[in-house]
């Protein structure tokens, strides 16, 4: 039988219906809705659709958003002025650079500048290191969005073996730490992990975050396992495809996450509650 398919964008949706009840809320008790300040720096493409969209969600959920845009030759200065006045700013309760910076800025630096407590992004190394010490924080988007599917399909993770492959910052390594934190058994893979398929193999959960399209082939899933794919690539035909070969995975799988329409609706979902979360808190 083919896997189930978990749908990312029926859940993204309930997500923000919970956000804006959530953000009517907050703005009915302190008299001003929830605020998100995002930062643009120069004219990357992507991070421009991606600016656009988490707009448009602000919008959709009641969150007050304003966007800061500032030229490709500003100066690193320039930026960390503008983001120590953020922090600074009481109608203001979310700030989120949107990365790539430009070469001359220090990503580091501007991440660190950000108070930890209005970092939705959870790119602060404080809310890092909370996060790996089991303590509340701001979890980065993608892997909070990544659980909460996992949740959601009613997939149990007590015991299992998860399987990570990729061990970035912003997808790899939060979230072997939040399937840790749920008591799976957890193993990060790399692109110099020895033989990869039968590391993939060995996982009730496969959660693949890699940027190589179609990688995980249907032969590198345990039968029944749930795959979750947070891979968006573009073929040169223009099609979008994730990091797993999804026509042989679903042969093979309980549940998998398509693309598009998985993980990728959920980033600014859960975006949209880090935002209210970090508002209610800021409130004490
Ligand atoms: N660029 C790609 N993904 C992200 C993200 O989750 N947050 C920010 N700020 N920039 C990104």
């Amino acid at each position: 039988m083919p896997a189930s398919i978990i749908d990312g964008k029926a859940i993204a949706a309930s997500i923000r219906e919970g956000a804006a009840v959530r953000a009517a809320e907050y703005t009915q008790k302190y008299g001003r809705p929830p605020g998100l300040a995002v930062v643009i720096v120069g004219e990357n493409p992507a991070s421009r659709v991606y600016v656009n969209n988490k707009k448009k969600a602000c919008a959709q959920c009641g969150i007050y958003s304003e966007e800061h845009a500032l030229p490709g030759f500003c100066t690193e200065d320039q930026l960390l002025d503008l983001v120590r006045s953020l922090n600074d700013d009481p109608n203001i309760d979310g700030i989120l650079v949107q990365l790539p910076l430009p070469d001359h800025i220090n990503e580091a630096k501007v991440i660190e500048t950000i108070d930890p407590a209005k970092d939705v992004d959870g790119f602060h190394p404080i809310n890092v290191g909370n996060l790996m010490i089991g303590r509340p924080c701001l979890r980065p988007c993608t892997p909070a969005g990544v659980m909460e599917l996992i949740k959601r399909a009613g997939v149990e993770l007590k015991g299992k073996r998860a399987t990570v492959v990729g061990r970035s910052n912003i997808v790899g390594k939060p979230v072997s730490l939040m399937l840790l934190a749920e008591h799976a058994t957890v193993t990060i893979c790399h692109s110099r992990t020895q033989d990869l398929p039968a590391v993939c193999r060995e996982a009730d959960v496969l959660v693949v975050a890699v940027g190589r399209p179609e990688m995980v082939r249907g032969d590198w899933i345990r039968p029944g396992a749930v795959v979750i794919d947070v891979g968006i690539n573009r073929l040169p035909d223009k099609k979008l495809v994730g990091d797993v070969a999804f026509d042989e995975a679903v042969e093979v799988a309980s549940a998998i996450t398509p693309v598009p329409g998985g993980v990728g609706p959920m980033t600014i979902a859960m975006l949209m509650n880090n935002c209210l979360d970090a508002a209610f808190a800021l409130r004490g």
